[in-house]
């Protein structure tokens, strides 16, 4: 728009020299004004369109009213044609509690989980905190001095609710728990339920992931993160129903992710470094309850040792776009974590293995023709 202000407003001015008596030559001019102006308006306004319809990993991601977007370790959830963003809101001081000064376990205080809203991925409708923190009660999980972290949310055809599961700690991460919380509303309010130590044993970074058949399950660190445990949810998803694997078994992994594409269920993770990042690993199983194959570390290009300095959180499908996935990052930024950035990247498939390529800024077409080398996905 300043762009055009400026054009009408300096040629009248270049108008006048060339024939101040005739009329028709200031129409012809008037009409070129006019018509430039409209050019450069309709090339700002393709600009600023096509500014919004690209994913730029690492970029400050801003939503519709201009503010960083703040859902860290977040999921996806798509629901009656809208995606719904949850993740951690990091707002307020980052600093380090004395008792988590050997391992840099920076916090900010609980505020609560925020929740986004889009048709198209690229643009993002802030819909507030869906889970806030129980400031007033000292002993609440929520309490502004604990940790949530990693809230994943799921919709229960069954009840109808949606579920939300989330790493519920102690500043120290000693507590390890999962908190579960309930809403009748993708964008909430979510009624906080409570929290376990699932099979009698800690749990921290964690997951959920929904099957075709409609089952859930929660994918978590567990034994002090050596071991990653993989247990059935009742059909409410509100509680553990006892059956459950231990995988990789002291691998050590956090930030664990599971989806299935052709038919398998993939798997992706970080090692344990705190906030800081490591090489991802991945793995492939015909059944969620293993055996599970370890595939190594699927990223390809700059910094893929260290997961393009980020680490997993989700991965889901886009809508409509068959075997389309998209890999979900934090790159996390310790001292000051509400500037945490994310990761975004097309999932993709070569040979029998996963692979996540990084690019500085791509869009839905790269899922034109297909996700793998050899048809749309790596076959068994
Ligand atoms: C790594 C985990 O993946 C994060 O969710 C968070 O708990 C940090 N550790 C804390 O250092």
């Amino acid at each position: 728009m300043a762009a055009v202000f400026i054009l009408l407003r300096m040629n009248p001015r270049t108008v006048h020299p060339v024939n101040p008596l005739s009329l028709a030559n200031q129409s012809r001019l008037l009409l070129r004004v006019i018509g430039s102006a409209t050019l450069v308006l309709l090339l700002q306004v393709c600009g600023a369109a096509g500014a919004q319809r690209q994913f730029r990993p690492g970029a400050v991601w801003t939503d519709g009213g201009g503010a960083a977007i703040n859902a860290h370790g977040g999921g996806m959830l798509f629901h009656d044609g809208t995606y719904y963003w949850y993740g951690e809101n990091k707002e307020g001081r980052t600093w380090l509690p004395r008792v988590n000064r050997k391992w840099e376990g920076y916090r900010v205080d609980i505020t609560g989980i925020r929740c986004y809203s889009s048709g198209d991925l690229y643009t993002w409708n802030d819909r507030g905190l869906v889970l806030t923190a129980v400031p007033d009660d000292a002993a609440h999980d929520l309490h502004t001095t604990k940790v949530a972290e990693r809230p994943k949310v799921a919709f229960n055809a069954q009840t109808r609710k949606f579920v939300m599961w989330l790493h519920i700690d102690t500043p120290d991460y000693r507590a390890a728990r999962a908190g579960v919380a309930v809403a009748d509303a993708p964008t909430g309010p979510f009624n906080y339920l409570g929290s376990v130590r699932p099979e009698g044993a800690d749990s921290r970074d964690q997951t959920l992931f929904v099957d075709d058949d409609g089952k859930a399950y929660r994918i978590y660190s567990s034994e002090g993160n050596q071991t990653t445990y993989i247990s059935l949810l009742t059909d409410d998803y509100l509680q553990h129903t006892g059956k459950y694997v231990k995988v990789f078994a002291g691998r050590r992994m956090e930030a664990q992710v599971v989806f299935k594409c052709g038919g398998r269920y993939w798997f992706i993770a970080s090692g344990c470094t705190g906030w800081d990042p490591n090489p991802a690993r991945s793995a492939v199983a015909d059944s969620i309850w293993g055996p599970w194959k370890e595939l190594g570390n699927p990223c390809v290009g700059p910094k893929h040792r260290k997961t393009f300095l980020a680490q997993s959180t989700f991965v889901f499908p886009v809508a409509g776009e068959p075997d389309a996935l998209i890999f979900m990052a934090d790159r996390w930024n310790k001292t000051n974590l509400p500037d945490s950035r994310y990761v975004w990247l097309p999932v993709r498939f070569k040979g029998n293995r996963l692979r996540l390529e990084w690019s500085d800024a791509w869009d839905l077409s790269v899922f034109d023709g297909g996700t793998g080398d050899s048809g749309p996905v790596a076959t068994k």
